[in-house]
């Protein structure tokens, strides 16, 4: 059969992107294959295996049967410990009616915008943000309305700029703290001030808090938490990928007022149905590991965070915020006339070995997001290349 032109596909697809990271991703495997040493800088996945508690789970699972289908919502054990789970880390407190486990976060940021958009609804994004959020707004018939920050204020969002976004289309605004690319967290003054918007201007607030347990200041906020208003007008999202090393599970969980809850679970039965049962049952064992666990691998990162700090510091030209959670550092670097940091990035790759991802993938040009879910050696190995790589660039 003949391949079919894309313009000939449905026109919802005109304005999505291919995943940069991915392709990324794809090119450093080639180069590897090719036999050279390539340090990846580029994945935002742990490095870690799945604990062995959520696998041996799983594997029972499959034992004892779990191979049908389960409620679209999720299995109520599983919603149940998700509810749990919210009051002892977050204190919200969620109906397990109130919970829907989705195919990974992605899914549940797809399903909440796709439940509340309508054409032409505009969604505020604060930039550099996970490019996801503007393909999955446009997919849902939405505009995406981009707040800037900059590292010079640590990629905290103004207030004020975010005040000016807003129009009566004006549906939601993401936020992602600690966010990806920029590590950084949304200072707790702004978070209140958004919440504030959100109750006043009659908007939704969609928190992606998938980095919630990798944070190395300061704990994490969980915005539904300030007031009963701001309950109301908040879909808190989270999940297992990041916090115990099970991207590949696919469970992400969202948490909402009922009726959207509800909305979304109608909308689940018709597209997904339920994410895989096994897998479903590995989540629960995840949600009850000792703490201890989760911590081990959080200090591990935390002091990763800070060997890339240092060694990031020795590179002239190159400057970095310190990033306060998740996996990511997002340092700004010297071009030369006419080279975007895609180009940089495509350099560092073929010439370096190192694979980052540019910067103006996020909305964050100028920049490179470097992952470090990568060892220690290798953070030193990579960081290495790019200090020998810089100090022979003259801007
Ligand atoms: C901000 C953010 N939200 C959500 C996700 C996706 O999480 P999941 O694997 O649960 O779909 C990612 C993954 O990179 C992310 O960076």
């Amino acid at each position: 059969m003949a391949a079919v032109p894309l313009q000939d596909l449905s026109p919802r697809l005109a304005n999505v992107r291919p995943s940069p990271t991915l392709a990324i991703t794809a090119r450093a495997k080639a180069l590897q294959e090719e036999g050279h040493d390539v340090v990846g800088f580029g994945a935002g996945e742990p490095d870690f295996n799945t604990p062995q508690p959520v696998i041996e789970a799983a594997i029972q699972a499959l034992h004892d049967g779990a191979t049908k289908y389960t409620p679209s919502a999720g299995l109520p054990a599983l919603r149940k410990a998700v509810s749990e789970k919210l009051l002892r880390e977050n204190k919200l407190h969620y109906n397990p009616d109130q919970v829907v486990v989705s195919c990974g976060a992605k899914h549940s940021v797809y399903n909440a915008l796709q439940v509340l958009l309508s054409p032409g609804d505009e969604v505020i994004l604060l930039a550099p943000y996970w490019m996801t959020y503007r393909d999955q707004i446009i997919l849902a018939d939405g505009v995406p309305v981009v707040v800037h920050s900059t590292a010079k204020d640590h990629f905290a969002p103004s207030l004020d700029a975010i005040q000016e976004a807003i129009t009566p289309r004006t549906r939601a605004i993401i936020i992602n703290s600690p966010c990806n690319p920029t590590g950084a967290m949304i200072p707790r003054d702004v978070l209140e001030g958004i919440a504030e918007l959100a109750v006043q201007k009659d908007f939704w607030i969609i928190s992606d808090e998938i980095y919630e347990h990798l944070t190395y200041d300061e704990p994490p906020v969980s915005v539904a938490g300030f007031s009963k208003a701001v309950y109301d007008h908040v879909i808190t999202i989270t999940g297992c990928s990041k916090s115990y090393s099970m991207t590949g599970w696919r469970i992400g969980f969202m948490a909402a007022p009922k009726p959207i809850a509800t909305a979304v679970s109608m909308l689940q039965d018709q597209v997904t149905s339920n994410p895989t049962s096994f897998a479903q049952y590995g989540a629960i064992a995840a949600l009850h590991l000792p703490q201890h666990d989760v911590e081990t691998m959080r200090l591990i990162f935390e002091g990763r965070r800070n060997l890339v700090m240092e060694l990031l510091h020795e590179i002239p030209g190159v400057a970095t915020c310190r990033p306060q959670g998740a996996f990511y550092a997002f340092p700004s670097v010297p071009l030369l006339e006419g080279e975007t940091d895609a180009d940089l990035a495509q350099t560092l790759l073929e010439e370096c070995h190192v694979a980052v991802v540019p910067g103006s993938v996020f909305e964050g040009p100028g920049h490179i997001r470097l992952s470090y879910a990568t060892g220690e050696d290798r953070i030193r190995v990579g960081l290495d290349r790019l200090k020998r790589f810089f100090a022979h660039r003259v801007v």
